[in-house]
């Protein structure tokens, strides 16, 4: 059988599925409940010097039909504080799976430093730095805030650093003009290990009958954290910029859902993955079908390890001046049999490319001299009638 076990920033996990600060690590008897269905380690609601409050309801849907894409939420760090903490811990503490501490405090280093020694002092593994929550207390300049500015993530990933003896990861905000520089000063400050994404700041949408926007609470609403499979396209580009800058270990997060989205995280360059929303939506029991599902997946490809395919896709990431702008490829009809006449692939390339398909009852066609090859008629046919060629 393949193996599941990663080291991530020399530290030993039985495989790589970790849940994500957020609701479901709020406490140490739900870590230790997820840890026995199997994940491979934790990492704590974000800890605070003080406890935070939290308003109500706090999340916003994204739907598409029925199917959710994403969630918004404008939740706070822990509601619980640094001593019930310490219990908590202990509680979560189960051999071969570590707990990383994530801690987030305002700008000033001194405050980190505090934070760090006692939450170093409750037995976790390692830490991660929450400089990445977009909507947490801007007024107190924390998260994002801090994530945001280059040399304060250095400055305080260096006093966390030398204050500490456990690896330390620095979680990024993919709220940034620029992930590489974000990067670089993780790894200026000292960092071990880089995660990401945290939420990405968003308005998921409004209430048209009334006008408030979602999530609303008490008649009013703010922008929120934007989770789950809508930004995974946004994680995976980040994780692989990260990994494009630096060899640090890279723990990927954001909208993962299926062992399919984890591999796809690994080939960009991430050791481990962390999950949130899956989760909330569908419980800490999918993680027992993941692990199954990367095993095929390795036995099926001849992996015996998770290294031997991390970063895997890196080398197809180009810059745009490698590509030839005309390569000569059109769309084909390959599977004319399968065509219910719906017609789409007309109306999508008519009004939305090029106008080279025609329909004569199912009997759908292809002008070679008009089509573009821009790939839009094999997408959006529901019965896969066409593919490029
Ligand atoms: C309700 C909620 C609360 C969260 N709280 C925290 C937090 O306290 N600290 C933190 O670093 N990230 C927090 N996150 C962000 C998640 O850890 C994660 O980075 C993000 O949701 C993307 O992953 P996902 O798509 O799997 O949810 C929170 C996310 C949600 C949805």
């Amino acid at each position: 059988m393949p193996g599941l076990n990663v080291n991530f920033a020399g530290v030993e996990f039985e495989n790589p599925f970790l849940l994500s600060s957020a609701p479901p690590t709020k406490d140490g008897t739900q870590i230790k409940r997820a840890i026995e269905l199997g994940w491979g380690g934790a990492v704590t609601k974000s800890l605070l010097l003080v406890p935070d409050k939290n308003t109500r309801p706090r999340l916003g849907f994204l739907k598409l039909g029925k199917r959710m894409i994403g969630m918004s939420n404008i939740e706070m760090a822990t509601e619980l504080s640094l001593e019930r903490w310490k219990k908590e811990i202990v509680i979560a503490k189960t051999p071969g799976a570590p707990i990383i501490g994530s801690i987030m405090t305002d700008s000033d280093p001194e405050n980190w430093v505090k934070l760090t020694k006692i939450v170093e002092e409750t037995g976790v593994d390692m830490l991660e730095l929450n400089v990445s929550c977009p909507h947490m207390s801007p007024e107190k300049h924390m998260g994002a805030l801090i994530g945001q500015d280059s040399a304060l993530i250095t400055l305080i990933t260096k006093n966390v650093k030398e204050n500490c003896s456990i690896p330390v990861i620095v979680k990024l905000t993919p709220n940034v003009t620029s992930i590489p520089d974000m990067t670089i000063a993780a790894k200026t400050g000292g960092a071990d290990a880089i995660s990401a994404i945290n939420t990405v700041l968003s308005l998921i949408g409004v209430d048209i009958e009334t006008g408030i926007p979602n999530p609303s609470s008490q008649g009013k609403s703010t922008f929120g954290g934007y989770s789950g499979p809508g930004v995974r396209p946004i994680a995976l580009r980040v994780v692989a910029e990260i990994a494009q800058t630096t060899n640090l270990p890279i723990s990927g997060i954001g909208g993962v859902d299926s062992w399919k989205s984890a591999i796809e995280f690994i080939m960009v360059g991430a050791t481990t993955v962390q999950v949130c929303t899956a989760i909330m939506w569908r419980g800490y029991k999918i993680v027992e079908n993941w692990k199954k599902g990367l095993q095929s997946f390795m036995e099926r490809k001849g992996y015996r390890s998770l290294n031997e395919f991390t970063g895997k896709s890196l080398q197809f990431l180009h810059p745009f001046s490698d590509f030839k702008t005309e390569p000569p490829i059109k769309a084909r009809v390959t599977h004319a049999d399968s065509c219910n006449g719906c017609g789409i692939c007309v109306t999508s390339c008519g009004d939305g490319a090029y106008n080279a398909i025609t329909l004569e009852d199912s009997d759908v066609a292809i002008d070679d001299q008009i089509c573009d090859g821009c790939g839009l008629c094999v997408n959006v046919c529901p019965q896969n009638v066409m593919t490029m060629g």
